[in-house]
């Protein structure tokens, strides 16, 4: 497989947070990895700026450490990390003070692409916006990039949005989901706009439901104290579940251009159906033999925050009324696993007989671990006997298909971050799509805090509470397994 580098013109990005989890675990080792894949020009910047007290010298050997902690370090010719850390710097900054910023405007430049990335709180965006805006840095060729959570609810979403909208174009500001950076993600979409096959099947006519599930093996450990204030609904459903959703569900944009296929988003979230408490089931996961359930685990034995959750939503529209749409997150579950299961109708009628049984082909997009696109077609048992039916995979694993260079598939923060520099906002969330997301969100969430119930308890590395089983069957349905 050929990867194909884009090259970039020379440019300055600031991580604020740069000596934060996410910068260790995600932005650094992407930015070497573009390094090492030839996109990383000798004379851009990379300026890590926190409240650490660290020179240069120091952050570069900060940075070195988390390559060699978190990138594959077979990636690069020995010297590598040496180079890719002579074009990193470091501000000591205050991000509510005055301390660094002058230095900070010093160094960047003008006549530059400058991307400022907030990998801190979204309590100190407010602060970053208005001395980006007061020291100069706020104009022209600027972008800023934001991490989610964007907000807690509708109305603390808009607030931000106002706020960054004061010194910061629509154009300027770069909302991240990462599940959009996915290579499989964007498969989605060229899946369903580049082959014909499935278009003319893609509607509530022939599709009879979608379930999309993201399992997670892994607990709350390590973000007690943010997961414990969001839950899955606000940490997973509002966003990275929302997006597949709309990807899967979406009409053909006009073409692959940012405001085209976020228009088309909008659409859907717009069309979603308000979700019934009776359509959702909660989830807290408990403890195993070897660890800690969720109330240990957040340190928090009165917490009603759900771990898992899963619904039945549908959309309101030609194409997709009256097929449901099935949901489901959570952590601590049996595998890590992230799928979308488009489920199409049985055969109107059976030419081989009521013991022939029902079949349905299945439409599998494996987003993780093991990411490719399995069919499953009904064919005929082989041997004698008579006319029995089976159903069997048409398998298609990107490693196996593309070759060894499929380990070389970038991860979603490499692409999203070259996205920013090259200025295409495609995959990033506008700020409307981000306010839907919350107007669907927020009525959910109000439905069960006024309830007041407590949620379902599971047993860790099940597939989560049985009420979220009973959701399908009760509707004739099932989940698919979740396996690894
Ligand atoms: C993050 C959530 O946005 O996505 C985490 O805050 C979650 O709780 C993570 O674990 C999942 O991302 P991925 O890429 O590992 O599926």
């Amino acid at each position: 497989m050929v990867t194909r580098v884009i090259p970039v013109d020379p440019f300055d990005l600031v991580v604020f947070g740069g000596t934060g989890d996410l910068a260790r675990r995600k932005i650094l080792p992407a930015l070497y990895r573009r390094f090492c894949a030839g996109q990383i020009p000798d004379e851009a910047n990379i300026i890590g700026a926190a409240r650490s007290e660290f020179d240069d010298a120091g952050y570069r050997a900060f940075v070195r450490d988390t390559i060699l902690e978190f990138a594959p370090v077979t990636l690069c010719e020995d010297g590598a990390i040496d180079t890719f850390c002579d074009r990193v710097r470091y501000i000591k900054l205050d991000a509510r003070g005055d301390e660094g910023w002058e230095a900070l405007a010093r160094i960047i430049h003008a006549d530059r692409v400058r991307a400022f990335y907030f990998s801190v709180g979204p309590q100190l965006f407010a602060d970053l916006a208005e001395r980006l805006h007061r020291h100069g840095m706020a104009s022209g060729e600027t972008r800023i990039v934001v991490e989610k959570p964007f907000g807690h609810d509708l109305a603390s979403a808009r607030e931000l949005n106002t706020m960054l909208a004061r010194h910061f174009d629509e154009t300027q500001i770069y909302r991240i989901d990462h599940y959009l950076g996915k290579e499989t993600v964007q498969n989605l979409m060229a899946i369903r706009f580049a082959n014909m096959l499935f278009e003319p099947l893609w509607n509530s006519q022939y599709v009879d439901h979608i379930q999309i599930t993201v399992a997670e093996s892994m607990g709350v450990a390590g973000r007690e104290e943010f997961y414990d204030r969001a839950g899955a609904m606000r940490d997973m459903m509002q966003n990275h579940m929302m997006q597949l959703l709309c990807l899967i569900a979406m009409e053909p944009p006009a073409k692959f251009e940012p405001d085209a296929v976020r228009d088309e988003k909008l659409k859907v979230i717009r069309a979603l159906d308000t979700v019934v408490l009776d359509d959702i089931v909660r989830g807290q996961y408990e403890a195993s033999e070897d660890k800690p359930g969720y109330l240990d685990d957040v340190g928090n034995s009165e917490s009603t925050t759900e771990s898992f959750v899963a619904l039945k939503t549908g959309i309101g529209n030609w194409r997709w009324a009256g097929t449901p749409f099935y949901l489901r997150t959570g952590k601590r579950l049996r595998a890590r696993t992230s799928e979308i299961a488009v489920v199409f109708k049985d055969a109107p009628h059976s030419i081989f007989g009521a013991d022939a049984g029902r079949h349905a082909n299945i439409l599998t997009i494996v987003l993780q671990p093991n990411e490719g696109i399995e069919l499953g077609v009904t064919i005929k048992e082989p041997g004698p006997g008579g006319m029995r039916l089976i159903d069997v995979p048409l398998d298609m694993s990107f490693a196996e298909t593309l070759g060894p260079g499929a380990e070389l598939v970038p991860d979603a923060y490499e692409r999203l971050i070259m996205d920013v520099i090259r200025g295409n906002q495609t995959l990033f969330m506008r700020g409307d799509e981000v306010e839907a997301a919350w107007r669907w969100t927020d009525p959910i969430i109000a439905q069960w805090e006024e309830k007041g119930e407590r949620p379902l308890p599971y047993e860790s590395g099940s597939t989560g509470p049985e009420d979220a089983l009973a959701l399908m069957h009760r509707d004739g349905r099932r989940w698919r397994e979740i396996r690894e």
